[in-house]
């Protein structure tokens, strides 16, 4: 069943789990999302970055995630992940996607403010949701130090007032990709961020965070957890077992199943983690 996130979050919130947002670019990674979500009974997100619409096309992903999302029994969200491209973002609008972040994160405030409204403005005409962003998430481009990224919780009230947006992920110290030496997650930031804004609050860049720490943000009011890079070494290291177990082996199938397999199990792990297995039906 294909929702929108606004349908699932204040839910989440409500009852204190998180859903988990994977990242696909394939038919083997959507898969593997959505049969993990099918066996945990749990809502979820499938989300694409631009490069991943870059590298499968945005018609061709949205094809295929609406065609099977609307074919699961489970609620499921289709997601433009950390868009920043204007016409991107548009296009997706008349695509097929329930949701789309508008990323302005590297914006002046006052310029994020503005896109971030316009996003809103032209996305719930068509009943589609609204992530933004506001602070940095660190990535192994972005060569800023965490604290410098960190979300002020007085701006975060400001810019939620201001712009109407459904969700807003925030820069706690977090990291994309593989987890830095020192990273350092500041759940009082969080805290103090969740005490002044009233809408789901999205965690970004939460491949190899401690378990402990990802269920005191959630505790705190995190309702999206997004996960991208395990799934990726799931995926590779799966792919090299089996490559190197078997020289001879030329079917892609029989190549890409162990690696499905993998991301479908580290998707089964977050959901448990996430404390959103056995939600769908809450949805
Ligand atoms: O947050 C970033 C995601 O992991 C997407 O990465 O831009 O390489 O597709 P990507
Ligand atoms: P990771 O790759 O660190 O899991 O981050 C994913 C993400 O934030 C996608 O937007
Ligand atoms: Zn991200």
């Amino acid at each position: 069943m294909l929702v929108t996130l606004n349908k699932i979050l204040p839910i989440a919130r409500e009852q204190k789990f998180a859903v988990g947002a994977f990242n696909t670019a394939n038919l083997e990674l959507t898969q593997a999302i959505i049969e993990a979500a099918e066996e945990m009974h749990a809502p979820v997100v499938i989300q694409t970055s631009e490069k991943a619409i870059e590298y499968a096309g945005m018609q061709e992903l949205a094809a295929l995630v609406t065609t099977m999302a609307k074919q699961s029994p489970v609620p499921i969200v289709f997601h433009v992940d950390h868009g920043r491209t204007h016409q991107v973002l548009y296009d997706a609008l008349e695509a097929g996607y329930t949701s789309i972040m508008f990323d302005g994160s590297h914006l002046e405030y006052d310029e994020n403010v503005r896109w971030t409204k316009e996003m809103v403005k032209r996305a719930h005409a068509k009943g589609i949701s609204v992530e933004a962003e506001l602070g940095r998430v660190g990535g192994v481009e972005d060569d800023i130090s965490a604290d410098e990224g960190l979300t002020d919780p007085f701006m975060a009230r400001d810019f939620v007032r201001e712009t109407h947006c459904d969700a807003l992920a925030v820069g706690i110290g977090n990291n994309h990709g593989k987890p830095k030496r020192g990273e350092y997650l500041h759940l009082d930031v969080l805290e103090h961020i969740a005490e002044l804004v009233h809408i789901p609050l999205v965690l970004h860049g939460a491949s190899g965070t401690p378990e402990d720490k990802i269920k005191a943000a959630i505790k705190l009011g995190v309702t999206k957890i997004n996960i991208d890079t395990d799934l990726r070494v799931a995926f590779a290291q799966a792919e090299r077992e089996v490559l190197a177990g078997d020289k001879k082996m030329y079917d892609p199938r029989a190549i890409l199943t162990p690696a499905r397999d993998a991301v479908k199990e580290v998707v089964k792990q977050k959901i448990a983690l996430f404390g959103s297995a056995m939600k769908a039906k809450e949805i």
